[in-house]
This record gives C-alpha cells, structure tokens and sequence, in this order.
C-alpha cells in the first residue's frame, strides 16, 4: 500500500451542502494546523468562476466556524475549480490538465452515491486514479446488493488499500473516547459481556428536519442515513473484542466479526416513522413512506453478547438534538439495604454529541442514620469539539494513507447485510409529531427494564 502522502486534493461536489458545511471548514483548520499544502481543486457542475468559487468557500466559513484570515488566504490561492458534467469526459481531461504534475492525487466523492461508479470509470479513462487515493463519502450505497456492485467497480481502477470510505462519526472526538476508555481501564472488561450488562441503547435525536435535503433523504431514510453506518459503527465500537493493535488491519478485523455476528434484522424488530410535515418538504413524495424515524432492537451472537438487546433510535425532529449511549448493567443479586429498582441500577453514559460526557451512574448512602442511598453520577465533561474536527481528522488521514477510521469493503458489506432484511418493509410508517420522541409504537421495541432513556440536556461545565 502507497504510504507516502497525496500531493493534491481533488474534491468532486465542490458547491454542494457537503462542502459549504464540513469541507471548507476542514480545510481551513487543517491549512491553519500546516497539514494541507498542496493544490485544492474543486470539481462542479456549475460554471463558475474561480472567484465566484472562493466567495462560496468564504461564505461556508462564514456560516460554519468563520475566517481565520491567514488560513483563509492561503485556501483561496490553493483552490482551483474545474467544471464540468460528471458523465463527460471533457470534464476529466480538464481535471488532468489541472493537476499537472501531482502523483499521487486525492480524489474526495462527495456526490450523491449514484454517480460513484461514473466518476470512478471517467477519472481511471482520464488516466487521473494512477498512483490516486479516493475517498467515498456514505451512503456506501443502498443494500448490500448494490455494496458489493459498488465495490467490484471501485475494485476495477482501486486497490482496496487506496479506497477511503468514511463515515465522519468514527472521526468524532467523543467516539475517539469512548474507543480509548473501553481499552485503556481494566475495570471495564470483566463487567462488559452479558452477566453484568442488561441492556445496551444508543439513541441519536436531532431536533430538526431534512434541511431542505428532502430529494437526498427519499433515497435514504433514517435506515440508510444513519442506522446502517454511524450508528451500527458506535455499537461495533462499542461491542468488538481488544484489536491485536491499533493499526487499520487489527480495527478492521475485530470490528469485521462482530458486524458477521450481528443478527440480520427482519421488519418485526423495527419500527419506522415520519414526522408530520415531511410529505410537504421540498422533493418529497405527497405520499411517501420513507422513515425520518427508526427503533430497532438487535442482537449479537457472541459468547460475550448472547442474549444482551441492543437498541438503536434515531430521528428527525425530536425534542432536542443529542446522541447519547447507555450501557444498562444489572442490579444487585441480592438487596441488602434498600430496594433497587431497574432505573436505579448501574450504568455507563457516553455522551456522543454535541457534547463529549463519559459517565458512570453509581449508588451512595444518603447521609443520615438509614442505610438508605440515592443515584448518583460520576462525570468527566470535555469542552464540545469543534464542529469540522471529525472531518479535519479523517481527511488528513487519507492524506497520509492511514486507514484505521475508515471502513473496509468486507465491514461495509457486513453492516448491510444486518439491515437489509429490513429495508424494503412493507409496514407503513407511523406518524409522529414533530418534537416528540417519535412513534407512540417504538416503545415496544424496548423489552427490557424502564424503556428508552431520553438524552437530557447535559450541564455545560466541564469537569
Ligand atoms: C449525516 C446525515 O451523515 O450525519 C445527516 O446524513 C445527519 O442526516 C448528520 O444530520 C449528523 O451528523 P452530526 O455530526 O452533524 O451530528
């Protein structure tokens, strides 16, 4: 595998929301930081003009974590912009000529998945994948059908080695934690398997809707947005045995057994529903039956996890925007002082987003003569990281041809095959109000102690 660094980046979708809102800021960070010298080139459908080009990265700044103005500078005269149709191949001749002499180029997709393997053949004609590493942007196509259509045609003109799929929360800080704390405590491991953990929920709300991606989100849905990528990625993080090391083939392997023994899902464990007012968005179908909502209750069949339900809950349009895991321990075997009910017993909180909490959730002795107690949380907060982090920590990776947070063709497969039993349900979706927690019926999804733990707004100190 190449391991010497890419000496340009080439970033297809160049005036798209993906790159007013994570690309530009990414970059201005990573050029601040000293990690980004090398020509920028923007590829478009429009016909814009370089200036018009480095005006719309201006605004991104603006909008999204603002101007740094030395950096800034630097950006504009590193950005170049080819336009031109995706389908032709004059587009791609002009994309060559761009790159002048550069070996060993970058090429970043962040285009509706559609047009991946167009782009991949045209760049490979053009003669601009030689020595080129590409980054796919998720969703790593629709089923595991066309996963592994997708990755036979990348696996045409790329070596798998040279193949970046990413998935920009395996780049959050506070996923980065959650990796560290399972693996550098020893206090955890004899309690993390199935005699001391009851239940595992993870639950990833958004207090908002599609954002004016309506067309985007009919092909997607929360299954396919979501579900099958950032989240099943946390509970494989989260699930996996100790990597032999923390090299990409080590991560890739252990994350790779526990995705084969995830069961597959069938539509009896899900539940999918759609905010009322979707239908009206822009590029919704009047009567479309795409979830901005999903419940679903999995199972992995390891030593370690049999009989352990785990919980996956993500919607548009909840009552506030957190994602937040909770591993459910067991109760006492026995009460020797006061009863404890399963809302009381022990647990471990890790507060993805937006802030970064690792928390334990312990019993004390209320003072007093009664051996009487009450619940308690033991906290460590950080300062929330800076929105552009995940993708300002993932793109400077592949520029440097490590591949430890990106996912494999065998790890995209696996993930697919656990949801797509589940995709094409023909159970309609359930209506739910906008603000709340969903469908009234994905609280049967929940078999075991007090149903979903609702992320609560956190404290903002840090400890
Ligand atoms: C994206 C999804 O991958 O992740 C969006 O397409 C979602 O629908 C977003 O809003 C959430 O990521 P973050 O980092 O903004 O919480």
């Amino acid at each position: 595998m190449a391991t010497d660094r890419s000496d340009i980046f080439v970033f297809f979708g160049a005036t798209g929301d993906l790159a007013h809102k994570k690309i530009f800021p990414a970059l201005q960070t990573m050029i601040h930081a000293g990690e980004l010298d090398m020509p920028i080139i923007g590829i478009a459908r429009e016909r814009w003009s370089l200036d018009q080009f480095r005006q719309r990265a201006r605004d991104s700044l603006e909008k999204h974590g603002g101007i740094d103005a030395q950096a800034f500078k630097k950006l504009s005269e590193q950005l170049q912009l080819v336009h031109g149709d995706y389908n032709d191949p004059a587009t791609y001749s002009r994309l060559k000529q761009a790159m002048g002499g550069a070996a060993r180029p970058l090429h970043y997709m962040a285009i509706p998945p559609s047009l991946f393997a167009t782009v991949v053949q045209e760049l490979a004609r053009a003669g601009c994948a030689k020595g080129a590493r590409i980054i796919i942007e998720k969703p790593f196509a629709r089923d595991l059908d066309s996963a592994r259509a997708l990755n036979r045609t990348l696996h045409e003109f790329f070596p798998e080695s040279a193949i970046f799929r990413i998935d920009h929360y395996l780049g959050k800080e506070a996923v980065q934690n959650l990796l560290y704390f399972r693996f550098a405590n020893t206090f955890l491991e004899p309690v993390w398997n199935r005699t001391y953990v009851d239940s595992v929920q993870i639950t990833m709300a958004e207090n908002f809707g599609v954002q004016g991606r309506g067309s985007f989100y009919e092909e997607a849905g929360a299954m396919r947005d979501v579900v099958q990528n950032h989240l099943l990625q946390v509970i494989a993080l989260l699930a996996m045995d100790v990597p032999a090391g923390h090299d990409a083939a080590s991560m890739r392997a252990e994350k790779l057994r526990l995705f084969r023994a995830m069961r597959p899902l069938y539509p009896k464990q899900v539940v999918r529903g759609q905010f009322r007012g979707y239908r009206d968005e822009k590029g919704v179908a009047p009567d479309s039956q795409v979830e901005t909502f999903a419940a679903l209750r999995l199972h992995i069949d390891t030593w370690r996890w049999a009989g352990v339900p785990f919980y996956i809950r993500a919607g548009k349009y909840m009552p506030i925007s957190s994602t937040e895991v909770m591993v459910d321990l067991k109760r006492p075997p026995m009460a020797v002082f006061d009863k404890i009910t399963p809302s009381e017993s022990n647990y471990f909180r890790f507060r993805l987003s937006p802030e970064v909490v690792i928390s334990a959730g312990a019993r004390v002795k209320q003072p007093g003569e009664a051996m009487r107690g009450k619940a308690v949380e033991l906290v460590v907060r950080h300062q929330p990281p800076s929105e552009e982090l995940p993708y300002q920590r993932l793109l400077g990776d592949a520029i440097r041809g490590d591949a430890a947070l990106f996912t494999s063709d065998e790890g995209v497969e696996a993930a697919w095959a656990v949801v797509d039993p589940a995709l094409g349900s023909a159970e309609p979706v359930h209506e739910y109000e906008p603000g709340s927690w969903g469908p009234p019926a994905a609280a049967g999804i929940v078999v075991s102690n007090e149903g979903w733990h609702d992320p609560k707004p956190e404290e903002t100190t840090p400890c």
